[in-house]
């Protein structure tokens, strides 16, 4: 069944039960023939993804979930989607974990968070619920996950009030062991429609009490924050979180909303307090990264991954395929010298084959390779003082392409995805920039896989991520340069 832009409306809210029960099929038959699956992500088996949620080790295994409608590529009724993994890079899909069924989720299973405590995992989530005249109410809620993987609801609201002085933009529970108890973020709005961070606290998960506000800048966070997350990074706190609407003074952003971090010197949980020298910035310089969730991984690493795609969006060239959005590679997150680095699990680099490793000096436009398909790692490390572009997902006659203009003199690297594909992405500025050490080698992991790309800078002192809509052969690798001697590696990756 094809679905019409009118009859969208009406089928956002549609029971799971409800639908034909041949319209997945039919999706399914679409997502088979689909050029932009991908080879190393997590994708949805069929319509839309977004949020990763309840990332956590339980029972021998990593689990995540996601944000899921499976219906369709618009964002309809949300269900928590279950995959686990034995090593963070073989995802094998559960299927459908938390339902919208029940009266304090009614229109969604929103974004939340887990842990684990004995013999179960404890699953954090918010139910959106509408009544008649369309009024919101969120509910923060409960479910546990047995070690067969049986998921049950709590049958009451673990949070059912909205505090004082708040609206119902109220989601997103992030649960964490914090000294002698359990402490609860909360995204949250204002009346006054300001973005903030709520603070519940718990001695047995069941029963939370709110502490207030989370203090982390005196500067407007927009008018609503999603997807709160407090990790820390061999003990330094570290604040990821999505102001909705912020102000571009404050951060500079393109993306419909921006995906942001703050790395704080101490958490003050009796001022509620995340004391900072440093200021909020963005946690990935491209175009499609939002909902990063963070977990502190019992083996003392700190692990994060994002949803590849944006809230507010228009829907992507894959839409017509019957899926859309994929999750990012999981990342390791690091602090050296005051800064946060970010780079693909160890995990994920035992799957690379390499293909070739050479060091090249070209003094024009060179055609470095044609791979097989679009699914590699390329790793290029430019010189100082150096000035190119890269261009990949290239036809033959370098028509359509992504460009990627370097310059190791002033740092700055200009990623352009305006020429990929024949399918245009409909957006106004489709150049997004980052900025790296001035006078250095610059040195790019560059992670390609059909419809994504995940450009690591000096291992990972900055990352640019987005999504891509290449045609199938369009597998060409181009450099320019000037008396540039560059190294380059390439790695096939196969799960
Ligand atoms: C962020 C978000 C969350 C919400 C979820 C609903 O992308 O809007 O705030 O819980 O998506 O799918």
């Amino acid at each position: 069944m094809e679905l019409s832009e009118k009859n969208i409306a009406a089928a956002k809210y549609t029971p799971y039960d409800q639908w034909p029960t041949n319209h997945i099929e039919n999706l399914q038959k679409k997502v088979q023939r689909s050029k932009w699956r991908l080879a190393y992500h997590i994708q949805p088996e069929t319509g839309l993804l977004n949020d990763p949620n309840g990332f956590s080790f339980f029972n021998g295994k990593w689990h995540l979930f996601y944000q899921s409608f499976p219906f369709g590529t618009f964002h309809g009724l949300k269900s928590w989607y279950h995959v686990e993994s034995v090593d963070l890079v073989h995802w094998e899909n559960r299927g459908l974990a938390i339902p919208a069924d029940t009266a304090y989720d009614s229109h969604g299973a929103y974004s939340g968070s887990a842990i684990p405590l004995n013999d179960q995992l404890r699953l954090f989530y918010t139910g959106n619920v509408r009544n008649k005249d369309w009024t919101r109410s969120s509910f923060q809620l409960g479910a546990t996950m047995d070690t067969n993987g049986d998921i049950a609801k709590l049958k009451k609201p673990l949070i059912a009030e909205l505090p004082e002085g708040y609206t119902s933009h109220f989601r997103d529970p992030q649960v964490f062991e914090y000294q002698d108890r359990y402490l609860m973020l909360i995204g949250a709005q204002t009346e006054h429609k300001e973005g903030h961070i709520l603070i519940y606290e718990s001695d047995d998960l069941l029963t939370w009490s709110l502490l207030g506000p989370l203090n982390f800048t005196d500067q407007q966070m927009g008018y609503m924050i999603e997807c709160p997350h407090l990790v820390r990074v061999n003990k330094t706190p570290i604040l990821i979180f999505c102001p909705q609407g912020l102000d571009q003074k404050i951060v500079s952003y393109q993306n419909s909303n921006p995906n942001c971090y703050l790395i704080a010197d101490e958490l003050d949980v009796t001022n509620r307090s995340l004391l900072s020298k440093q200021p909020i910035k963005r946690l990935d310089d491209g175009f499609d990264v939002y909902a990063t969730q963070a977990i502190d991984a019992p083996d003392g690493r700190t692990l994060a991954i994002s949803w590849l795609g944006l809230p507010e969006q228009g829907e992507y060239p894959v839409s017509v395929d019957g899926w859309t959005n994929c999750l990012s590679l999981v990342k390791e997150l690091t602090i050296i010298d005051n800064h946060l680095y970010q780079y693909p699990v160890k995990e994920f680099h035992a799957q690379k084959t390499l293909v070739y490793e050479k060091q090249h000096t070209i003094d024009d436009i060179t055609h470095v390779y044609q791979a097989n398909d679009n699914c590699y790692e390329l790793e290029i490390t430019i010189p100082a003082n150096k000035q190119g572009d890269l261009y990949l997902l290239a036809d033959k006659q370098k028509n359509r392409y992504l460009q990627v203009t370097f310059d190791s003199a002033s740092g700055i690297v200009h990623v352009d995805r305006s020429k990929v594909g024949l399918v245009q992405i409909e957006e106004t500025n489709s150049v997004r920039t980052t900025t790296l050490p001035n006078y250095r080698s610059i040195k790019m992991n560059i992670f390609v896989d059909h419809s994504s790309i995940e450009i690591f800078f000096n291992e990972g002192y900055k990352v640019l991520s987005g999504l891509v809509f290449p045609e199938q052969e369009d597998t060409n690798i181009w450099i320019e340069g000037s008396e540039l001697t560059y190294k380059e590696r390439l790695y096939t990756i196969s799960l």
